[in-house]
């Protein structure tokens, strides 16, 4: 077969790393660069309409696509014909609606493409996979989902021998000496960390890495709108979306954005991770996520509005509150300066109850006393999920490495949700909190 050049966003006839160059230029202007509000970027990606005149596109459901004439399959193949001229193959490659979806991605996090897949783990995984070669070397924060940190620690050593070294990002000597000249290839880490809700030096974190060559993929799947890493340098951001971003705890799914180049090599038909491992987003569900993006901008800001009350109520009782909105919190006055306006500082708030028996009483009593919210791992709901982070998403991680990343036993992480009045839902925490306190488990109500 041969290699199929994909079409999809027009590629500036750059290798992925002449694409990094350039991206390092625009990041090393970024200070003089103009704000962009990612709802206004959103805004002016384009609008596809029904086949029939529909407000909203229809759905491609074809796995595969016909042709008039036999020469332009071998057009296609021969990658001179792609999805830029709505030329489509096979729905594994690029499908018409998954696109659509992905150009509303590649708009959210400004970049000049982006892909969906089936899950975010796939969107991560495939994205090392296409930027490590065996043997190859990862260096990343020591704060990260559970899962992305088994894949780094476990799988990829095991199945690729592609190792990772875990440093501490806010000790920006420690990721420069991490870095291994020649072998290294990626610096990866969240926007905002989960669970612990440390926000990440993303333009130093790049600079960093971009002096030595080094790719910078961002997780953003905590802090999509509120964060926007490609906007402070970052060369490639992947996404769970199925948290904010799907915001009906329905649907699992990814994304990867990034530079034309990197999307395009990862369908290439030889060598492209999408293409060959087949992470597919099935066309139905991109129809489905596209048209929930336009109201994620309104969506995370009544999560951060919420999350920021409660987090400053339960600080006002004496609970040890961890929100990266409150003065208090390590990286307050970074997110301030790199957040995007009007977001937020994020619908996740985490409170440390010190042990995992208080933090399972007090999820008890929020969940079946209070009806607060439920108790559920996952993010980005209109409901309030809680979970206790050390024995469930972050149960990988073995006990040295949860208190290396800061997760303590009793960490309870909610995503605060939005359903109700705000007052509503105080009374029902008020309610839980009352409980605890009755049983004498809240060590520091005042
Ligand atoms: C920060 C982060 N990244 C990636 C993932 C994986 O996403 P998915 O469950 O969509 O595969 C998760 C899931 O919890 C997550 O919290």
């Amino acid at each position: 077969m041969a290699e199929t050049r994909s079409f999809v966003f027009p590629t500036k006839k750059r290798s992925l790393t002449d694409d990094m160059d350039g991206d390092r230029h625009v990041a090393s202007k970024k200070s003089t660069a103009r704000y962009v509000d990612p709802e206004a970027a959103l805004a002016t990606s384009r609008h596809e309409f029904g086949e029939h005149g529909g407000v909203n596109m229809s759905i491609e459901a074809s796995a595969t696509f016909t042709v008039m004439e036999p020469e332009t399959m071998r057009r296609m193949f021969a990658g001179e014909l792609g999805p830029d001229r709505d030329f489509f193959i096979y729905s594994r490659h690029f499908n018409p609606t998954v696109l659509n979806l992905s150009r509303q991605m590649a708009a959210l996090e400004g970049t000049e493409a982006a892909y969906c897949t089936a899950s975010g783990m796939s969107a991560i995984s495939s994205v090392l996979f296409q930027l490590c070669s065996g043997g190859g070397h990862v260096v990343a924060s020591r704060t990260l989902y559970g899962g992305t940190h088994a894949l780094l620690t476990h799988f990829l050593p095991r199945t690729c021998n592609i190792t990772t070294t875990f440093v501490d990002i806010d000790n920006l000597a420690m990721v420069r000496d991490a870095i291994v000249q020649g072998k290294t290839t990626v610096l990866y880490f969240e926007s905002v960390s989960n669970p612990t809700l440390a926000v990440a030096n993303t333009p130093e974190l790049c600079r960093v890495a971009h002096e030595k060559g080094v790719t910078v993929v961002v997780d953003n799947t905590f802090a999509p709108m509120v964060v926007s890493p490609a906007r402070l340098g970052a060369d490639v951001v992947v996404h769970s979306i199925s948290k904010f971003i799907s915001g009906g705890a329905d649907i699992i799914a990814g994304a990867i954005c990034g530079p034309s180049s990197l999307v395009n090599s990862m369908m290439n038909v030889h060598q492209g991770a999408l293409m060959l491992l087949g992470p597919t987003m099935n066309a139905k569900v991109a129809f489905e996520l596209s048209e929930r993006i336009p109201h994620l901008g309104l969506r995370i800001k009544e999560h951060s509005r919420r999350a920021l009350a409660f987090a400053t109520r339960l600080k006002k009782m004496g609970l040890k509150v961890i929100y990266p909105g409150l003065e208090d919190h390590p990286h307050h006055a970074l997110l301030k300066s790199i957040g995007n306006k009007e977001y937020g500082y994020g619908g996740l708030l985490c409170v440390d109850m010190e042990t995992e028996e208080k933090a399972n009483r007090f999820m008890n009593y929020l969940q079946n006393y209070a009806q607060f919210g439920f108790m559920a791992v996952s993010l980005g709901y209109y409901e309030t999920l809680m979970s206790c982070s050390g024995s469930s998403t972050s149960s990988e991680m073995n006990a040295e490495e949860k208190e290396l990343a800061g997760i303590s036993p009793g960490l309870v992480r909610m995503s605060v949700g939005y359903i109700g009045t705000l007052e509503q839902k105080w009374s029902q925490m008020e309610k839980a909190l009352n409980k605890m306190q009755d049983h004498g488990l809240l060590f520091n109500k005042t």
